[in-house]
């Protein structure tokens, strides 16, 4: 295992959230529509800088944010006292496969396909126990995990790029990098190399971090939930709502404790 166990791709949070994908307000919209009807208390596990819990807490939510990346958790302290919303929202910084937290929760969310970070069966029933540990009966859970169908799961090998941005540093970074699969653990490792140029030196640098994701199919996923008390209530191929077919990109799965 890396250094910082899976967590090599999440120490540098300011760029974290300079490399945004695409997509974020639809799937900010979506899950801020469905815990508003919820009630107003939510648990975001995994919820990084707060690119989402910060949203909701803005919308009213009484958030609690759990994140393993300490670099992380403490940029979404820093941007929550910044927007007044300190008051709103409480961040631990905790594993959630085993926190526990005082209370009950209306909603919990997962998301920035973070379930796939969780590796073994063992990890993932964890998880899932811890969210049904804090939902309140009927309470909702929201999360998203890329379909295997929809994704090439195979080596390789080249550096391929995959999209650029402007650092917080100010530099042009071309990101892109290799994978390899695990057919056996039905892990992804992605190893991700940021390449720049130093416009005053002409120096080049580049900068590689590791990450594993698991690829769990909508079949399995379904198993999983019902073995952990949880029922199905609505899934999506992607956050603008489109159906879950066969080859979606993502499973997004709106479902009950
Ligand atoms: C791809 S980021 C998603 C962050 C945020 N949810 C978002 O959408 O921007 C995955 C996050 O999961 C966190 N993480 C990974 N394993 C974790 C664990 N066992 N417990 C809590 N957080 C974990 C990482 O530190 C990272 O912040």
């Amino acid at each position: 295992m890396h250094p910082e166990g899976n967590l090599e791709e999440f120490q540098d949070p300011v760029n974290y959230d300079l490399e945004e994908i695409p997509g974020s307000d639809e799937r900010i919209a979506m899950i801020r529509d469905a815990v508003s009807r919820q009630g107003h208390s939510t648990l975001e596990l995994a919820c990084g800088t707060g690119i989402v819990t910060l949203p909701l807490a803005a919308a009213g939510q009484h958030t609690t944010g759990v994140d393993l990346s300490r670099p992380m958790l403490e940029h979404a302290r820093v941007k929550a006292a910044s927007m007044g919303l300190g008051g709103r929202t409480a961040w631990h910084h905790a594993d959630a496969r085993e926190v526990r937290l005082p209370g009950r929760f209306a909603s919990a969310v997962l998301t920035g396909n973070a379930f796939q970070a969780f590796l073994a069966d063992a990890d993932q029933r964890a998880l899932l126990a811890t969210v049904h540990a804090h939902l309140e009966v009927g309470g909702l859970f929201v999360f998203e995990t890329r379909n295997p169908a929809g994704h090439p799961l195979h080596d390789i090998s080249e550096w391929e790029p995959w999209f650029e941005y402007t650092s917080a540093q100010g530099h042009r970074v071309s990101v892109g990098g290799t994978q390899r699969w695990d057919a056996a653990a039905r892990a992804l490792h992605w190893t991700t190399e940021r390449r720049w140029t130093d416009a005053r030196s002409g120096q080049r640098h580049q900068r590689s971090t590791r990450i594993a994701c698991r690829f769990t199919p909508p079949d399995e996923l379904g198993a999983l939930l019902a073995a952990a008390g949880f029922t199905i209530e609505r899934q999506f191929g992607a956050w603008d709502g489109s159906p879950l077919s066969a080859s979606s990109p993502e499973i997004v799965t709106f479902c009950r404790r």
